[in-house]
């Protein structure tokens, strides 16, 4: 009786100190942003867009992670995507520790996402490909509604070049966003520079393979098309080689995004601010320098360096 006490004692320490409250809205931004995500993108395929296509999509997924950032931003720091969770923990903007919880909301998110646009929409599915379960680039393919599929003649290896270079972006857009120290970008703005900044990536990168950007957004709805009818061809697409590039992808281009913006940014204050104070100790210094020193100190007592959590 008492190991089973002990067991049920940890267990309950487990919950209590586990993130539950960030993993919930982390849970809920995905779910939101896959939602109106993939049901933008079931009225872009169902309704035969076409090449117009992108600018609904693009407008749709960039207002769709702008509201995402905003339901989960200040309870979890919004991250919605794994590969900017993972990124932001890599330069301890986000504690390790929150790392497994928040990709497991994540993909859960994703994948019941998926599941509700796949009841809402299930007659038009129907009515659009006759009960045939399709991927592209079949005339009545709706796989590409829930994860993306690269066009036919566009290699992995530029698909993957693709994906690093398009996540890059948006985490310096992130970074960029959430970097409180001149207090460029007041808080209750973030959800819509970062909202912005995917419509802009989205607009310039959607064309190859849809710009998935986000593991949570394309390998849960793709488990669940697996599941819903669609198949094994949804991982053996190609081969097997392209299922893994919207998630390998984001990885990299996040983790180099968030480095090359500490590099040049971050880093960058950290040297100047060492070089200033070994020069200048003089008690009065040159306005110029002056002007300067300021800066760099209000850099280094911001307490807001030392946020742990993305947009918080
Ligand atoms: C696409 O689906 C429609 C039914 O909605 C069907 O009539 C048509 O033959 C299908 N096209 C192909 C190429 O399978």
């Amino acid at each position: 009786m008492k190991t089973l006490d002990a067991i049920l004692f940890k267990l309950l320490l487990f919950f209590v100190r586990s993130p539950a409250k960030e993993a919930c809205a982390e849970f809920f931004g995905t779910l939101f942003l896959v939602v109106v995500g993939d049901g933008v993108m079931a009225t872009v395929t169902l309704g035969r867009l076409g090449p117009h296509g992108v600018i609904v999509s693009s407008i749709g997924w960039g207002l769709a992670v702008a509201i995402a950032v905003a339901i989960a931003g200040s309870i979890s720091g919004g991250h919605v995507n794994p590969a900017v969770t993972f990124a932001l923990a890599s330069v301890k903007k986000c504690p390790w520790k929150y790392v497994a919880h928040y990709m497991v909301a994540q993909y859960l998110g994703g994948f019941i996402a998926a599941a509700l646009v796949y009841i809402v929409y299930y007659d038009a599915i129907n009515e659009f490909d006759n009960g045939q379960r399709q991927l592209p680039p079949h005339f009545n393919s709706t796989a590409q509604i829930f994860s993306t599929y690269p066009q036919d003649f566009v290699s992995i290896g530029s698909c993957l070049l693709d994906q690093v270079v398009a996540t890059a972006l948006l985490l310096i857009v992130v970074c960029a966003a959430i970097d409180q120290r001149y207090k460029r970008v007041p808080p209750y703005y973030q959800p819509t520079i970062v909202g912005l900044g995917l419509i802009s990536i989205f607009l310039a990168f959607g064309y190859n393979c849809g710009a998935p950007l986000n593991p949570a957004r394309d390998l849960g709805p793709r488990i669940f098309t697996l599941l819903a009818g669609w198949g094994l061809e949804t991982f053996t697409f190609r081969r097997h080689l392209w299922f893994w590039v919207p998630f390998l992808g984001p990885h990299i281009g996040a983790l180099i995004g968030v480095w090359l913006y500490s590099f040049f940014v971050d880093l960058s204050f950290a040297n100047y601010s060492i070089l200033s104070s070994e020069e200048d100790h003089s008690e009065e210094p040159s306005s110029e320098y002056g002007a300067q020193n300021v800066v760099t100190e209000v850099c280094i007592e911001d307490p807001s360096l030392k946020i742990s959590i993305g947009a918080n």
